[in-house]
């Protein structure tokens, strides 16, 4: 079989790129331990170098407790890292910010409060004229097809529309850079398809950067620009995966989708079949 384009994941492709305007997030050497110094000590990720550029869309793949999420939270700035470096925009993470949006493994609506209310709460954060806040709020609720349900509360809605609220109340503060853990991944395979061919309308209107969690392989190849593979805990990266293919016309796609679908296949296998450490 043919082999995608791999790109080697080096140092110093980290250091040079930690220098570039282009950079969106830049991670060097990023270690983490839960628990660290305790009996109970988790460590989650070992020694990561990434880095993602402005406007790309990169998904993450790896088994289960391998470090996805930490990795995804970290860079949120909603767990501290405490070993390696990790920039935004250039800039050191210290902790969370509005250029950074979250798109919850588990639906984080608020249950109390309605669709519009729930996508109004990000933008109270802001300073900003009602009467905008507003406005604002029913764009992103037109925008992810939820126009109709704003009244509605989470309990009233299915599974893919909490998720499109989600979504919509994640877009509406408008972050450079969206942070989505596995957003999809509860939801039926139409609804599914449905979001992701929304979402990608999104990244081409608003050239957002996107990292995406997920734990299937045709969605990460489908979605994304570029895979990245995660090791077993502690998650290490394995390989990075250049899927900016030509040819993905739907999840089906054509000969190199299938190819980068069947090497990245193989190669988490054994990643998937092994016991954590
Ligand atoms: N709050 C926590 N305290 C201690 N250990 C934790 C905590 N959260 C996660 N871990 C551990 O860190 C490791 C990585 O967890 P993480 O949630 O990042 O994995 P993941 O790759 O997102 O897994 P999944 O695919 O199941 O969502 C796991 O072994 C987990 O048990
Ligand atoms: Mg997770």
């Amino acid at each position: 079989m043919q082999k995608s384009k791999i790109i080697t994941v080096a140092p110093s492709f980290a250091e040079d790129a930690k220098a570039s305007p282009s950079a969106a997030i830049c991670a060097t050497q990023l270690s983490f331990e839960y628990a660290a110094g305790t009996a109970r000590s988790v460590k989650a990720l070992d020694r990561i170098d990434l880095t993602i550029f402005k406007g790309e869309f990169v998904s993450i793949l790896g088994p289960s407790g391998c470090g996805k999420s930490t990795l995804l939270y970290i860079i949120g700035g909603f767990i501290p890292y405490t070993s390696g470096t990790l920039d935004v925009c250039g800039k050191p993470v210290k902790g969370p910010g509005p250029d950074r949006g979250i798109v919850f493994q588990q639906f984080a609506l608020f249950p109390w409060k309605t669709v519009l209310q729930n996508v109004l709460y990000g933008l109270e954060q802001r300073r900003m004229p009602r009467a905008e806040r507003l406005e604002r709020a029913h764009h992103f609720i037109r925008l992810v097809q939820l126009d109709g349900f704003e009244s509605h509360f989470p309990a009233q809605l299915s599974g893919g529309m909490r998720q499109r609220a989600a979504l919509a109340r994640t877009l509406a503060v408008d972050p450079d850079i969206l942070l989505m853990d596995e957003p999809f991944g509860a939801l039926d395979a139409q609804t599914r398809s449905i979001l992701q061919n929304q979402l990608l309308d999104i990244w081409r209107d608003t050239k957002k950067t996107i990292v995406f969690v997920t734990h299937d392989v045709r969605e990460a190849v489908y979605l994304s620009q570029r895979v990245v593979l995660m090791s077993k805990r502690p998650g290490r990266i394995k390989e990075i995966i250049d899927t900016d293919l030509p040819d993905k016309g739907d999840l089906t796609g054509g000969v190199e989708f299938n190819k980068s679908v069947d090497y990245i296949w193989n190669n988490v296998r054994n990643e998937y079949g092994g016991a954590n450490e």
